[in-house]
């Protein structure tokens, strides 16, 4: 018998090798590299038997008689649209999130429905105890019949209760508990966790179960372990949200049957979970009137218009480095975009503290949010409000330019639904009229945006 080869992974970022070292090539982090026994074979018939695998097949006949995948829908209907709507038979997802923030009630939420509409689902629980499931399930209300309970970490049992079962669909949470007992390092390592995905996939797609995997990632993204499925699964989702905010945005990543950077808004309560089917106004909900440093911009998240409040307090400084504080925007966007303040309009900003902040507990992360910043810092180093009912699109180049977006249309029909009247957008995305009612007018640059909403 040929000697098995020996394989070496990195603890951190999940590179494999084969030699120890004491430093890991690929992270550079010391000590991490751990040897890892060779994984024992999988159920028969494994690896990722996709469709028509091992034939070369015609592209032309293969892309014209492809029919869209079957999809089950929750009937959650904020979920379902970040699925790409629905899930599609033998898919993998990957959930992450912190610990914490509410991913194993979503999926017990999802789970009945499914179990409701679709048929049988396995829940596989490797952190919770039956009775503390029993607990949540009862908090959520009445349980449905089709929805079955394990509390599990041996991968292999897991299968065979898959077996037994024959599920449609197959929870598991979190991946970082499950461990196949063949493999030497511990459960949530890096090779227990690629290994235990994998065999998972297999599985999804083998017995075509739409199979979800928990994730626990935190702020930073430290642990490498559910990252490493990322590239392996159809469809990767994010649940965040602050932890002293009600509100929790599913956020897709990447989805190979549907759209990327979709959202899904949802409040916690009490029961658990329910929908915010208008998140524009859930955001806006509290906003001052009339208040120097408050922009609403329009965003787009995925295909969805998005209105969220931008606030900037602009103070200052005391000595030294001014202070720069984000919440709920890129750190390095906002710094930028605050030299450009400086450099094009000329803002002694310098001398000033800047503290910026999504309301609500929202998040901003397209470029075409840029002149809601700038302007919401402005106004509020001159100490004067702009009109409450405007809204603000463009993203702003170093030389202060103000460019173009993509979608003017969809965020300006959501600002009008929602009540606004004006809009400040670029220049050369003002191309016709639109069919909104909004007053819109268009800018060039910074320097004028800021002299026409905020005066000489
Ligand atoms: P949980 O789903 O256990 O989080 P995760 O699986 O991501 O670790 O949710 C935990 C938090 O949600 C916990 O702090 C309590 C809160 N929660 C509610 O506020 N209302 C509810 O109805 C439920 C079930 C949980
Ligand atoms: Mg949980």
């Amino acid at each position: 018998m040929a000697r098995p080869i020996k394989r070496f992974v990195c603890q951190s970022c999940g590179a494999v090798t084969n030699k120890w070292s004491g430093r890991c090539e690929s992270c550079g982090e010391w000590n991490t590299i751990v040897e890892e026994a060779a994984p024992a074979p999988g159920p028969a018939g494994g690896g990722l038997s996709r469709g028509g695998k091992g034939r070369t097949l015609d592209f032309a006949g293969l892309t014209g008689s492809t029919p869209q995948p079957p999809r089950y829908r929750s009937g959650i209907a904020e979920f379902d649209r970040v699925c790409g709507g629905g899930l599609v038979v033998g898919s993998a997802l990957l959930i992450g999130g912190d610990p914490g923030i509410g991913k194993s009630t979503l999926l017990l939420q999802v789970s009945r429905q499914l179990a409701e509409r679709a048929g049988p689902v396995l829940y596989v629980s490797g952190e919770e105890s039956a009775a503390q499931v029993k607990l949540r399930a009862d908090r959520l209300g009445s349980t449905s019949a089709g929805l079955y309970f394990v509390a599990e970490t041996d991968l292999q049992a897991v299968e065979a209760h898959v077996t037994a079962l024959q599920p449609r669909f197959l929870i598991v949470d979190s991946i970082q508990t499950v461990y196949l007992p063949g493999l030497e390092s511990a459960p949530g390592s890096v090779s227990q966790v690629r290994e235990c995905g994998a065999r998972l996939m297999a599985l999804a797609k083998g017995r075509g179960i739409a199979t979800f995997l928990v994730g626990h990632v935190t702020k930073e993204g430290a642990i490498a372990g559910p990252r490493v499925l990322e590239h392996l699964v159809d469809t990767v989702l994010y649940f965040e949200g602050e932890q002293h905010h009600a509100y929790r945005v599913l956020r897709g990543v990447k989805n190979r049957f549907g759209s990327t950077n979709e959202i899904g808004v949802f409040e916690m309560g009490e029961r658990g979970l329910t929908e915010v089917r208008n998140p524009s106004g859930f955001f806006l909900a509290e906003r001052p009137k009339d208040a120097a440093g408050s922009v609403v911009v329009a965003s787009i998240e995925g295909t969805r218009p998005l209105l969220v409040e931008i606030q900037a307090l602009v103070t200052p400084a005391g000595f030294g480095t001014p202070r720069r504080t984000v919440l709920g925007a890129d750190y390095n966007r906002v710094c930028l975009l605050l030299a450009v303040l400086e450099k094009r309009v000329g803002f002694p900003l310098q001398s000033q503290d800047a503290f910026v902040n999504v309301a609500g507990g929202a998040r901003v992360s397209e470029p075409a949010a840029d002149l809601g910043l700038v302007l919401a810092a402005a106004s509020s180093y001159l100490d004067r409000p702009l009109r409450g009912d405007l809204v603000v699109v463009g993203e702003v180049g170093l030389a202060g330019e103000v460019r173009a977006v993509t979608g003017l249309e969809t965020r300006l029909k959501e600002a009008a639904a929602l009540g606004f009247t004006a809009a400040v957008v670029p220049q050369s995305s003002l191309t016709d009229r639109g069919t909104h009612p909004l007053d819109v007018q268009g800018v060039g640059s910074v320097d004028e945006a800021v002299k026409v909403l905020l005066g000489p």
